[in-house]
């Protein structure tokens, strides 16, 4: 049996979504800046992706900016919005668990004198809001705070915090990518400014995504060229794959993922009381209904992974990009985690394509895997 319990990395295509993308790669392969008749087809499916997107999300869809996925998003949110206002204001807040690629535009525009300040967490993956409002000051051009945390799956108050940022005259983006399907993204009710999703986390193709952009505010492309995207985003739109996020989105609100909770607290509930010395990292109450990401006392989490592996079971160790990486999360540290438990955790994220068989087969291979690795070690529960 095959068993995918790795869908914050990535999940499987809809088959739905495939069908609406595949006229897009055969017949209808023209490109969007054309003016000739496959040029306007093409041109009218981004259209539509957008005025559905921006209704889903609730927002202008002129602030709907395509790009590769939220890597590209970010970086362009935040590398596009410090320099372009760098005159008015120099401080940008981060918190401490976001995404790589929200951490390293920061770092360079640390490189290029913008003042970078990383914002604490709790014990669950939680803003210190106490801590928060301290370091809001009419210096703070830009706050980036995740709306959930892809390793521990932590749900921020993004509304309050949004809140607290523009009182201070600041604006706000959150990285929303593990979001969807989970919550509901309501982007003019939040005050939310920017906004990033990566289409292949929601059952969507992989390679596309969006910046949602409030283009009140200046920013500056990072990708210099023709003037796709109103110039703030160049190269060819990957119309396949727009079309595909806007049906994955699409779906994603319309189907239902109360059994997934399900299925997670069944899988937790047969772990805590058949496997011993086991921690659940992060919020339990404040969570996606996907996630749990679990310490195992005295066994490395790669061995772990390795092992679930050969019996042909996907689990992670931690988020999508560091996991190829031998460095200890970023993320478990900033939670508290301490030095001799951070390389011991492994991150099962459940999707809506998993039965209960395949949770009972996983957690039976668990039991075995885990057995036998304590049995080199001093557990030998
Ligand atoms: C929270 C978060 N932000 C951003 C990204 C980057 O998405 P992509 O690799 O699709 O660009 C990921 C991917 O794992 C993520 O989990």
């Amino acid at each position: 049996m095959q068993v995918y319990l790795d869908n914050s990395a990535t999940t499987k295509l809809d088959k739905r979504v495939l069908k609406k993308m595949y006229p897009y790669f055969s017949e209808n392969y023209g490109n969007a800046s054309s003016i000739h008749f496959m040029g306007e087809d093409a041109n009218k499916a981004l259209d539509e992706a957008k005025k559905e997107i921006g209704k889903i999300l609730n927002c202008g869809q002129k602030n709907i900016i395509f790009t590769s996925g939220a890597s590209e998003a970010n970086n362009l949110i935040i590398k596009g919005i410090a320099r372009a206002n760098k005159e008015k204001r120099n401080t940008i807040l981060v918190s401490e668990i976001e995404h790589s690629s929200v951490l390293a535009p920061v770092e360079q525009l640390g490189k290029e004198g913008f003042k970078i300040k990383y914002i604490p967490v709790d014990e669950n993956g939680q803003i210190k809001m106490s801590e928060f409002e301290k370091m809001l000051d009419e210096k703070v051009l830009l706050v980036s705070v995740m709306t959930v945390n892809n390793e521990i799956g932590t749900i921020q108050d993004i509304k309050t915090i949004s809140k607290l940022t523009h009182k201070k005259g600041a604006l706000f983006h959150t990285d929303a990518v593990q979001a969807v399907p989970y919550l509901k993204l309501d982007i003019n009710n939040s005050e939310i400014d920017f906004l990033s999703l990566s289409a292949h986390k929601f059952y969507g193709p992989k390679g596309v995504g969006l910046a949602y952009v409030n283009r009140k505010y200046k920013i500056f492309p990072i990708i210099d060229g023709g003037e796709q995207e109103y110039g703030i985003r160049s190269g060819t739109h990957n119309i396949p794959g727009i079309v595909g996020m806007a049906e994955a989105l699409k779906l994603a609100y319309k189907e239902k993922t109360t059994h997934l909770k399900e299925l997670r607290d069944y899988m937790w509930d047969r772990m805590k009381a058949e496997i011993p010395n086991i921690n659940l990292n992060g919020d339990s109450r404040s969570r996606i209904p996907n996630n749990l990401n679990v310490r195992f006392e005295s066994i490395e989490g790669e061995a772990i992974v390795i092992e679930l592996s050969t019996k042909g079971i996907c689990v992670g160790t931690g988020s999508a990009c560091s996991s190829k990486k031998l460095r200890a999360s970023h993320v478990l540290k900033a939670i508290g985690l301490k030095d001799e438990h951070l390389n011991s955790n492994v991150r099962f994220t459940l999707g809506k394509f998993n039965t209960k068989k395949e949770i009972d087969h996983t957690v039976d291979s668990l039991k075995k895997v885990v057995k036998r690795l304590r049995s080199f070690t001093s557990i030998k529960k």
